[in-house]
């Protein structure tokens, strides 16, 4: 996600002329990461007030998702619990225990940090662990995994926008009819992408996520920016998408 703050961006940040994207580094941004406490304040790095209320927001968020849902869907109606999450570049799972576990049955966790990982694994309602980068990620619906609910956030400003456009591609084949994939990050508000070499990240604008959500084959059906957050942080927009 990069840093929170927007007076950490680079000074330099919107007068490069090669593509942000192009500087990331994943072995940077996982040495990062991996050398960073597995801590909430930690994983948020330094604003660990900020959790409470983006959880509370992203709550609101799928409760109007559900409500909305459609005749076609193969969701379980509210109250019933959906059946699969997954919690895409998890970190220590602050939203899985969070959020997800009260609103699925079992959440899966993508997260390329084992010691990050360690401090959710076999926590109740807690499924399989992949220790891997969403880059990387090739879920499969072989052996029944589906998910009702691909939960992403701060995390896809890791990959580049080519990488980011052919995850999203790769995840209808494992999303259940009705089913959402939700995209929830910082936003850059300079008019561009930003890079962040901090944890090797893009902060991107409002303008290039729907450009790549629509790269992707991917329907905006619900967004909101998060309420409530510091006004000295990026704005933190929500995205619920679904196959066109
Ligand atoms: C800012 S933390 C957010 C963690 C969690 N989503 C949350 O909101 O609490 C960013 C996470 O992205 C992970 N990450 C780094 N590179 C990644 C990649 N290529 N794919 C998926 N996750 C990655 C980091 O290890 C870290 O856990």
């Amino acid at each position: 996600m990069g840093r929170h703050a927007k007076n950490d961006q680079p000074s330099n940040g919107t007068t490069t002329s090669t593509a942000p994207d192009s500087q990331i580094n994943h072995s940077a941004a996982l040495a990062y990461w991996s050398s960073t406490e597995p801590t909430v304040n930690g994983v948020l790095g330094g604003y660990p007030e900020v959790s409470r209320v983006d959880l509370q927001g992203s709550n609101n968020f799928l409760a109007k998702l559900r409500r909305g849902g459609n005749a076609q869907s193969s969701l379980p109606a509210p109250p019933r619990k959906l059946r699969r999450a997954v919690d895409c570049g998890a970190g220590i799972g602050r939203i899985t225990t969070g959020l997800l576990v009260k609103v699925a049955e079992k959440v899966d966790i993508v997260e390329p940090v084992v010691q990050f990982t360690d401090v959710v694994k076999g926590q109740e309602g807690v499924g399989e662990v992949y220790n891997i980068g969403l880059e990387d990620w090739r879920p499969r619906k072989e052996g029944g995994t589906e998910y009702d609910l691909i939960w992403n956030q701060w995390c896809v400003g890791q990959l580049t926008d080519a990488q980011l456009v052919a995850y999203l591609k790769r995840l209808p084949g494992v999303l259940s009819v009705g089913g959402w994939i939700v995209v929830k990050e910082n936003l850059s508000t300079s008019g561009e992408d930003v890079f962040d070499e901090t944890d090797s990240s893009v902060t991107r604008t409002d303008a290039k996520f729907r450009a790549l959500f629509e790269e992707a084959g991917l329907r905006l059906v619900k967004t909101e920016v998060q309420k409530g957050m510091p006004a000295d942080l990026y704005p933190v927009q929500s995205y619920a998408l679904q196959p066109k």
